[in-house]
């Protein structure tokens, strides 16, 4: 189960009859419905977006297959199924998802989706509550969500999203704009999510600190194609990431550093920034 793409390409129309913009070539992948938390990144206007709203039918492809959960999207519209069992079960957090808040306290707004997928008003409530909690902004609840900081108005927008319980989650940026403090305490709760009930992440994300940090897979673009698909010590080993207008992460480049300098034979993949210092202090 899970969403698999065969042979996925998406053209968008320009101002010129009959000459497309290509955003997406003969795209084949496969996410697993559990215990992924993929990366998707690449230079801007290389695909990311269009990719990831095929994930859950926000686009429909104009050539090759998108299979979600068994409902196969494909370029006939009209013979595709029903996409709220999509909706229900692949969630969607936009690019800032802030604009999205309408309604007139956060509770109501969070209790929006799980309602309008069915639940009832008790178990919305219920189920809203519980996000609130996990989110720790409970104390938000009774509050006009125009009322809030943006870290605030971030959280209850995602918070919208993850109150219906979908089983994968998309993060379009999500942490695009926020302090470095609000960026850590969001990454946190995705990557407890992750942690603790096994649900697939699927984020896409500019900063290569965050991928070597929480992802457990790496998918790149680079002019609208997949050029890569994997480990992410191996993209960083090799020179796929140059090849690919990518950066490293600070701690492979301190890694890097210290291997040269000190002619030491460190292996990026034992080590986050934390467990790096503690080896030096022991070694040095
Ligand atoms: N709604 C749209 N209409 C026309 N072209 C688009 C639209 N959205 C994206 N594109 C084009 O498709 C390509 C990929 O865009 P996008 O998926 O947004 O890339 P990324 O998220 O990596 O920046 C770009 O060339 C972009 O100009
Ligand atoms: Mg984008």
């Amino acid at each position: 189960m899970g969403i698999s793409f065969q042979n996925v390409e998406h053209k968008y129309p320009t101002l010129k009859r009959k000459v497309f913009d290509i955003a997406l070539k003969d795209i084949n992948l496969n996410i697993s419905e559990q215990g992924e938390f993929v990366a998707i990144v690449g230079k801007t206007g290389s695909g990311k977006s269009t990719l990831i709203q095929h994930m859950n039918a926000l686009k429909i492809p104009t050539s090759g297959v998108v299979d979600i959960f068994g409902n196969k999207i494909t370029p006939k519209k009209n013979k595709n199924p029903k996409l709220k069992n999509v909706r229900k079960r692949v969630g969607f957090v936009f690019q800032f998802p802030e604009y999205q808040l309408f309604e007139e306290t956060v509770l109501k707004d969070v209790m929006f989706a799980p309602l309008n997928f069915g639940m009832k008003q008790d178990e919305a409530k219920k189920s809203a509550l519980e996000t609130l909690k996990l989110l720790h902004i409970t104390n938000l609840q009774n509050k006009s969500p125009f009322n809030l900081s943006g870290g605030q108005m971030r959280k209850v927008a995602i918070a919208g999203i993850l109150s219906y319980n979908p089983d994968i989650i998309l993060l379009d940026e999500p942490t695009r704009g926020l302090d470095p403090k609000g960026q850590e305490e969001i990454m946190e709760i995705f990557y407890n999510i992750h942690k603790e009930s096994n649900k697939t992440f699927v984020m896409i994300t500019h900063d290569m600190n965050l991928v070597y940090k929480y992802a457990t897979r790496v998918i790149v673009l680079n002019g609208s194609e997949l050029t890569y698909d994997g480990d992410k010590y191996n993209l960083f080993k090799s020179g796929i990431y140059e090849n690919n207008h990518l950066t490293k992460p600070d701690v492979i480049n301190l890694i890097d550093y210290l291997n040269e300098k000190l002619n030491l034979n460190i292996d990026y993949d034992h080590y986050d920034l934390d467990s790096l210092l503690e080896y030096l202090k022991e070694v040095l």
